[in-house]
């Protein structure tokens, strides 16, 4: 009998059901004699957490150690619990969050801070790590938005894949490396007026063709486990939804790993008003293959009742506390159940030199330059530069989802800054705050007469950190408090100001691109922001980030999405002036701020001579486009060179553009280089109305470059 069969075969039916649950490491914790507080509440005995497979959110590896030693000491079956945590944007090193790492289009850098956060959260206990989190998004009020690569499911499935490989490093059985658990499936990123938690309705063609790629594209990558969403999914919350979990992840994708619910998410099946009760809500997730039930205790108080009456067999609790026993198995925890945690190694690797290095090099190439009427690069000759506004030096710039990462570990705009230019030369004002309710304008006039005195002006504006995140959702995206005032006044005092963003989602910047010469966004950059953002302003790094997410002009856009299908009645951009009875806004434009794709450098990259290597693709074969792209300056620089198709006439109404692959390259000043990419049928497929993923035979067009300048190609032809 195998090893793990004949383990199951001693286990009492609590004991199974206790490799079914998930709870804080709080409750492992408490000192007290007496069963108070979250235990209490949940209605758990001392012998259900005796039992309990696994633990969430500690504070320390000598908690892990300590958790780990007394449950192993108690434990009949010695089964080691499994110790998972949200690891987002890294641990104590911390990186771009991850839709601005989107915006490097960089898998290899993508990997890299993987790597670094895979290394220091293992050494500190960590066996898991709730990401990636896919969810396709293009609604910037939704404040989980800073948590996706946004809103191009290529894009995301490659950066995805490219983050489970960083995390499984050489095997997730190693110490120094993480399993990963793919979330939220499936479709939270399209909560109803981008509010968390918020029904979502799309339909089963719009849920395949843009929704559920890069979950199945983790799965692919070798993600061991999945977590189902909070939210309904036409109709059903994602844990009860038997499309969702047994249809389409169990049966049609073989999905066979662990399935965890969101926290709590067993329990909120009955705010959600689809169980009458806790035994009703632990029925829904159990039938729908839910194995692990995250913080809430449906599982101990009603799976063996359930059981006893009928409703499941043993063959199906078995079936799940394999999958978990499996999984543990995988991650080596039967032979090493610490699995590599180590205090000194932990300490020697949190913000070593190494990962700092990798984490301000992703901030570096995720930052997008949106505007720049040449008054970027400033020059290191400058004699005095003023670093103004809320974020001016502002160390709460790691963002939401950072793990241990600690505000006053990253370096701000302003030590970047002198670290360039010398302290001397480097002065520095808040002039507000950057609170909704901070109207205080006391601080103003120094910041105008300080932007008056200086050479240039860095403008460093934003949004708090915890304005985006889970349950931060906004209805006015732009930049809170007395924050455009400012920029106002100090524009009008220096007019040679660049406006940096510290932002978690798109916002609303049309007044600063009126008055504006320069806007970089650094997004949420982590703990080399600072450092970073001062070297992209100097020109020490040249700007290569293109936007994973428009910008809309105004919340009034949203959801607003490059890759949108077209109407009987456009508005072309060949006609911009036309007006009339067309899809558009009468008081505003219809598309973006800035695009998806967009995003300036210091070079000048200019596309020409596109060529196809055929005008016809036959679905066994290939084509080859060509373009040439030069860099028409004497700076070196990354393009990301993005290829984009449209399909002409379908069955149902085609995107007007889709990204179908894409390439960041390096140019010396002056270089030009062939850019090749082969284009396949399988590129042209789409969801049609009889719920098949095909390619239909007919005429299509290319388009190579970004927002700002593209290539077109003549059509070919699909036969
Ligand atoms: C979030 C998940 C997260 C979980 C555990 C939930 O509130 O939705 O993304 O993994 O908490 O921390």
């Amino acid at each position: 009998m195998d090893r793990l069969e004949k383990l199951l075969s001693q286990m009492s039916v609590h004991d199974k059901i206790g490799q079914l649950t998930q709870y804080n490491a709080m409750l492992f914790t408490e000192t007290s004699a007496e069963i108070t507080g979250p235990q209490q509440k949940l209605g758990l005995t001392d012998e259900d957490l005796a039992a309990v497979g696994s633990v969430l959110n500690f504070s320390s590896v000598q908690e892990v150690k300590d958790i780990q030693t007394a449950h192993l000491q108690n434990d009949p079956n010695q089964i080691p619990i499994v110790f998972m945590m949200d690891v987002i944007h890294g641990y104590r090193t911390v990186y771009p969050i991850p839709l601005a790492l989107g915006c490097s289009f960089d898998p290899q850098i993508a990997e890299e801070c993987s790597r670094v956060a895979a290394r220091e959260a293992s050494a500190d206990g960590v066996h898991v790590t709730f990401t990636p989190m896919v969810d396709y998004v293009r609604d910037a009020r939704w404040g989980r938005v800073m948590e996706t690569c946004g809103e191009e499911p290529r894009l995301t499935s490659a950066l995805a894949a490219a983050q489970i490989r960083g995390f499984h490093g050489d095997g997730m059985e190693k110490p120094g490396n993480l399993a990963t658990c793919v979330k939220h499936y499936a479709g939270y990123g399209g909560a109803e007026a981008g509010r968390d938690y918020n029904l979502v309705e799309v339909s089963e063609r719009e849920l395949r063709e843009y929704y559920l790629p890069a979950y199945k594209a983790c799965l692919d990558a070798g993600a061991p486990m999945v977590m189902p969403s909070f939210n309904s999914l036409n109709g059903v919350p994602s844990i009860a939804n038997s499309m969702l979990m047994q249809d389409i992840l169990r049966k049609e994708w073989g999905f066979d790993g662990v399935v965890i619910s969101d926290y709590n998410a067993i329990g909120e099946l009955l705010p959600h008003g689809v169980a009458a009760d806790q035994k009703e809500a632990a029925k829904l997730a159990f039938e729908n293959t839910c194995d692990i039930e995250m913080c809430s205790s449906g599982y101990f108080h009603h799976l063996e009742s359930l059981i006893n009456e009928g409703v499941f067999t043993m063959e199906q609790l078995d079936a799940a506390v394999m999958r978990v026993l499996k999984f543990k198995d995988q991650l080596g925890l039967f032979d090493d159940p610490y699995h590599g945690a180590d205090e000194k190694l932990a300490s020697s690797l949190f913000l070593c030199d190494a990962h700092r290095e990798v984490v301000k090099k992703a901030a570096a190439e995720s930052a997008v330059l949106l505007k720049n009427e040449g008054l970027l690069p400033l020059s290191e000759k400058l004699s005095k530069v003023a670093v103004i506004g809320p974020f001016a030096d502002e160390h709460g710039i790691n963002g939401f989802w950072s793990a241990h990462g600690k505000n006053e570990e990253t370096t701000t705009v302003f030590e970047g800054i002198r670290n360039i230019l010398g302290a001397d030369k480097v002065v520095t004002a808040k002039g507000c705050g950057n609170l909704w309710d901070d109207k205080d304008c006391s601080g103003f006039a120094e910041a105008v007469e300080m932007a008056k005195a200086a050479d240039a002006v860095v403008l460093c504006l934003g949004e708090p950190q915890n304005y985006s995140g889970e349950g931060n959702c906004r209805t006015d995206l732009r930049l809170p408090g007395l924050q455009e005032a400012l920029a106002k006044q100090v524009i009008a005092a220096n007019p040679n100001t660049a406006v940096v963003l510290f932002n978690g989602r798109p916002l609303d910047v049309s007044l600063l691109d009126k008055i504006a010469p320069a806007i970089l966004t650094m997004w949420f950059p982590g703990t080399e922001g600072g450092s970073a953002a001062a070297e992209l302003l100097f020109g020490k790094c040249n700007p290569c980030g293109k936007l994973s997410m428009s910008f809309p002009h105004n919340v009034g856009q949203c959801p607003i999405y490059y890759n949108h299908p077209n109407t009987g009645r456009p508005r072309w951009r060949s006609q911009p002036d036309h007006r009339g009875y067309a899809s558009d806004y009468i008081d505003c434009a219809t598309l973006p701020l800035y695009s998806f794709g967009h995003g300036l450098s210091y070079s000048n990259f200019v596309y020409s001579d596109l060529t196809l290597s055929s005008k016809t693709l036959t679905s066994d074969g290939s084509i080859r486009v060509s373009v040439k792209v030069r860099n028409d300056s004497s700076v070196p620089g990354k393009e990301v060179v993005q290829l984009y198709m449209r399909d002409l006439v379908g069955s149902v109404v085609r995107p007007v553009q889709q990204l179908i692959a894409f390439e960041k390259l390096s140019f010396e000043a002056g270089e030009e280089k062939t850019v090749t990419f082969t284009v396949t049928e399988e590129m042209l497929r789409f969801w049609n109305m009889k719920g098949e993923h095909i390619s239909e035979k007919g005429d299509f067009t290319l388009m190579i470059g970004h927002a700002d300048h593209f290539v077109l190609s003549d059509a070919f032809q699909l036969v």
